[in-house]
């Protein structure tokens, strides 16, 4: 597999053929588009909807989805819709132009060996699969292959074969071909003993050829038809096969005749083809390895949607979680990942012939979504029954939302984990306010003199509402109500702005700072923290806002706490009073432990 070969084109000619290039006539070979004003739009051919939000703007050479936020350029379009590789995509989009990509020359030699490599492999593929239908001793395999319930059809489109027993049947068939002869050793496909000569490495076994994504083949899993061990062989490691990266049944995936929607990821061979043999495609697995990120990573950039089929077992269990923690980092807008385990002793080929095709697709269409599997096995190790258990398990689950990609998934999974410690996101995040602000020993944590920000953070919120007016809908939208009585430095400032932008919510900043002005406020302050923000990019202002209203809130709850503490030794507290002071002092016990 290629693809990481990216970064040998120079960018300067990635660049001149995307400025040859127009995205609109481009996507317009694979769909049709609508003109819709500026844009072009089209039902999304990256996921199942009925009426348009696939939108392609040819002033920006750019797509986007908003249903599922696809999205990209020339390049992206290729490589997602027609299952390119950047290299690849790059070379069809070269050639449309008219340009050639100019080539490394250590790559092209790469590529040279990769192409006669796969070629004997190829070969030798054909020479196993002949062997299935011709070899007097193929018996055994036809009987072998019908008693798991495969037809000759599936075994054709997945190209299975025989190696007969006997020590060289295939290193006859290659006899006089000297550079042949390497490939064979160097692939594994036959072995040197130690008086120098060779023999075959597969023998007696049925055949199962593992392709790449373009179909060639790249390397061989083996069955025995017995009891005998081991009961898989696979082709040993080379450059072209590296099992960390290759998956069996992609190439068989991507060209079934339904579009790939859905990467069912089973552990065996023999799964994915049973699965094929029932109608179910898109499975693949991997190859007798754990499932790695360059595997997901792949499946990520060609499906939208990726189930796992584990065991119901511990060891599945146990993989499971594995394939969730590395699938976190890679969550891209509009991607879905389920879990799916199967009723103990059961793997996708055995539970398929028992149950059918329609029960397993059930089980898979109603997979557990990635979020409910994570937050129902976290709190399985760690029940949040105590203020210690969810402190220890905001501190598992925090460092494991946080590597999931900014996007609204990742706030609704703060959210979510908010909800079930009964805390805020902006707590469970463990905003640096929050933690600098309860410090971690204990009682002592009221008397703190509150941390340095707070002084200017009210004018630093006003200061970014100034800059970006169009946040007072984050405030009015996203946030939580701001209690009236915070008292900070500039608190009042705020809330004039605040009460501005609520007369004209479409307010420019010179106008508000103006009607500031006019109302009274003094602007000194304000005009230093507007010098301290100059530097925050624009795209980061939103983040720093809501930052500066959660302090704010943490002032605000700070300030709130403390009078009721104080009224509470004077005199009793409302049922109200005691409940908010109790979630108050806990939600800053959640740092202490
Ligand atoms: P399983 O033993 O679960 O395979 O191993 P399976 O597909 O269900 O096999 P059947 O149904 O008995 O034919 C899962 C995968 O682990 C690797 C293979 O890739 C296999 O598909 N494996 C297993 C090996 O590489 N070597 C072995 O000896 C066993
Ligand atoms: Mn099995």
């Amino acid at each position: 597999m290629s693809g990481s070969s990216g970064g040998r084109i120079p960018e300067s000619f990635i660049e001149s053929v995307l400025a040859k290039t127009d995205i609109v006539p481009l996507i317009q070979e694979s769909i049709s588009l609508k003109k819709n004003g500026a844009n072009y739009s089209a039902c999304c051919p990256f996921h199942h909807e009925k009426t348009p939000s696939f939108t392609v703007s040819q002033t920006k050479q750019f797509y986007h989805c908003f249903g599922c936020s696809a999205h990209g350029d020339a390049i992206r379009f290729l490589m997602d819709y027609h299952s390119l590789n950047f290299v690849d995509a790059v070379e069809r989009l070269a050639t449309r132009v008219g340009l050639t990509v100019p080539k490394d020359p250590h790559e092209a030699a790469r590529m040279q060996i990769k192409h006669g490599t796969t070629s004997v492999l190829n070969r030798c593929a054909e020479f196993y699969a002949h062997q299935l239908k011709n070899h007097p001793e193929a018996k055994v395999a036809v009987e072998y292959l019908k008693k798991r319930g495969l037809t000759g059809l599936i075994a054709k489109e997945f190209s299975l074969g025989f190696a007969p027993n006997g020590w060289d049947n295939l290193l006859k068939s290659f006899q006089d071909e000297n550079e042949t002869f390497k490939v064979l050793e160097e692939t594994g496909l036959i072995i040197k003993h130690a008086s120098g000569r060779f023999y075959d490495r597969f023998r007696e076994r049925i055949m199962f050829p593992i392709r790449d994504r373009r179909g060639d083949v790249i390397g061989f899993g083996a069955r025995v038809m017995d009891k005998s061990q081991p009961k898989y062989l696979n082709s040993p490691e080379s450059p072209i096969f590296q099992k960390g990266h290759c998956l069996y049944g992609l190439h068989e995936a991507l060209h079934a005749k339904e579009k790939w929607q859905r990467a069912i990821v089973v552990e065996g061979y023999m799964d994915v083809v049973a699965l094929a043999q029932y109608g179910v495609t898109g499975a693949v697995a991997t190859l007798g390895t754990a499932i790695t990120s360059h595997h997901l990573q792949t499946l990520m950039h060609m499906v939208p949607e990726i189930v796992f089929c584990f065991d119901g077992d511990k060891a599945g269990q146990g993989a499971a979680w594995k394939a969730l923690q590395l699938v976190l980092g890679l969550l891209s807008e509009g991607r879905q990942v389920r879990f799916v385990f199967l009723p103990q002793g059961e793997d996708p080929d055995s539970y398929v012939r028992q149950y059918g095709a329609a029960s397993f697709q059930t089980l898979v269409k109603n997979g557990t979504p990635l979020s409910e599997y994570f937050f129902a096995t976290l709190c399985s190790k760690v029940t949040p029954d105590s203020v210690d258990n969810r402190a220890h398990l905001a501190n598992i689950a925090r460092p494991m939302i946080e590597s999931i990609p900014a996007g609204i998934f990742k706030e609704m999974m703060y959210e979510q984990l908010a909800k079930i410690l009964s805390s805020t996101p902006q707590v469970v995040r463990g905003e640096k306010a929050f933690r600098s602000f309860y410090s971690p020993k204990g009682n002592t944590r009221l008397k703190v003199a509150p941390p340095p920000q707070p002084m200017e953070t009210a004018n630093i919120a006003s200061a970014l509402l100034l800059k970006k007016p169009e946040l007072f809908n984050v405030l009015m939208q996203k946030l939580p109500a701001l209690s009236n009585e915070i008292i900070a430095p500039g608190m009042e400032l705020f809330h004039g702005l605040i009460n501005l932008l609520k007369q004209n919510p479409s307010a420019l900043t010179e106008q508000l700072r103006k009607k500031l002005q006019e109302n009274g406020f003094e602007l000194k302050r304000l005009q230093e923290c507007e010098k301290k923000i100059a530097i925050i990019p624009d795209e980061g202002l939103e983040a720093e806002f809501c930052g500066a209203i959660a302090r704010l809130e943490v002032i605000g709850r700070e300030q709130y706490t403390e009078k009721l503490l104080q009224k509470s030794k004077i005199s009793e507290l409302s049922d109200e009073e005691k409940t908010k002071l109790k979630e108050f002092l806990q939600i800053g016990n959640q740092f202490d432990s």
